[in-house]
């Protein structure tokens, strides 16, 4: 299976156009109240140490994906990619905060996504478990995805925003990616079907969240 990669080119002319495709294509049942920005940047070294946090978590998971499924080769190649970019936002963020004379924190706990673990089915096959974690490894691009897009349009800081709409454009990507591969490895898991239990399982989460200023929190 080819994976169709997500490759908007932004104009800027039409920026709203494209966010509202991307909200569209997340199908998140609930969006964040912008004022949550207004918490982020009373913080913004907290924001930035968590964020940093973040990204290499994702690059952790497409790592972790690789060495149980190291018989996959398309699965691997395209994980290896992410691992990447992750990390290639891990030192976009890094640089930020060097450029702000701030310093990285130490690693923050992620409430929301311990949340998600709890959902997340711990029985079965082991080809079943792959497309699980795919799913989880979505869920979480499509919140992050919608994050940024809260950010890129609310945020004053002009670089900061434009950073946050970079890092929309490139989790969507994941997300397909993810979601994709779960469409094509499922065999016992009817995935149309579990996805729409993540969605409607997050939606009964999130209004917990968006009272700190962490990517998820
Ligand atoms: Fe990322
Ligand atoms: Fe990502």
């Amino acid at each position: 299976m080819v994976i169709q990669s997500f490759n908007l080119k932004i104009e800027h002319k039409k920026s709203n156009f494209v966010t509202l495709n991307i909200q569209f294509m997340l199908g998140l049942k609930l969006a964040t109240d912008p004022r949550w920005v207004n918490i982020v940047e009373s913080n913004i070294e907290e924001i930035l140490t968590d964020h940093a946090w973040c990204e290499q978590k994702a690059a952790s998971n497409a790592i972790y994906i690789i060495v149980n499924n190291s018989e996959k080769e398309e699965l691997v190649t395209e994980m290896t990619r992410i691992a990447l970019e992750e990390m290639e936002h891990f030192q976009m963020v890094h640089n930020i905060i060097k450029e702000k004379g701030l310093v990285l924190g130490r690693e923050r706990k992620d409430n929301y996504v311990n949340d998600l673990v709890k959902f997340a089915k711990k029985d079965g096959s082991r080809n079943d478990a792959l497309v699980e974690r795919l799913l989880f490894a979505a869920m979480i691009e499509a919140r992050s995805c919608e994050r940024f897009k809260v950010l890129s349009e609310n945020i004053q800081d002009p670089k900061l925003a434009q950073f946050y709409r970079d890092l929309m454009i490139s989790e969507a990507g994941h997300y397909t990616t993810f979601l994709a591969f779960a469409k094509q490895y499922q065999e016992n898991i009817n995935v149309d079907k579990r996805w729409k239990e993540w969605i409607e399982y997050e939606s009964a989460i999130i209004g917990n969240y968006g009272k700190q200023e962490t990517v998820h929190g």
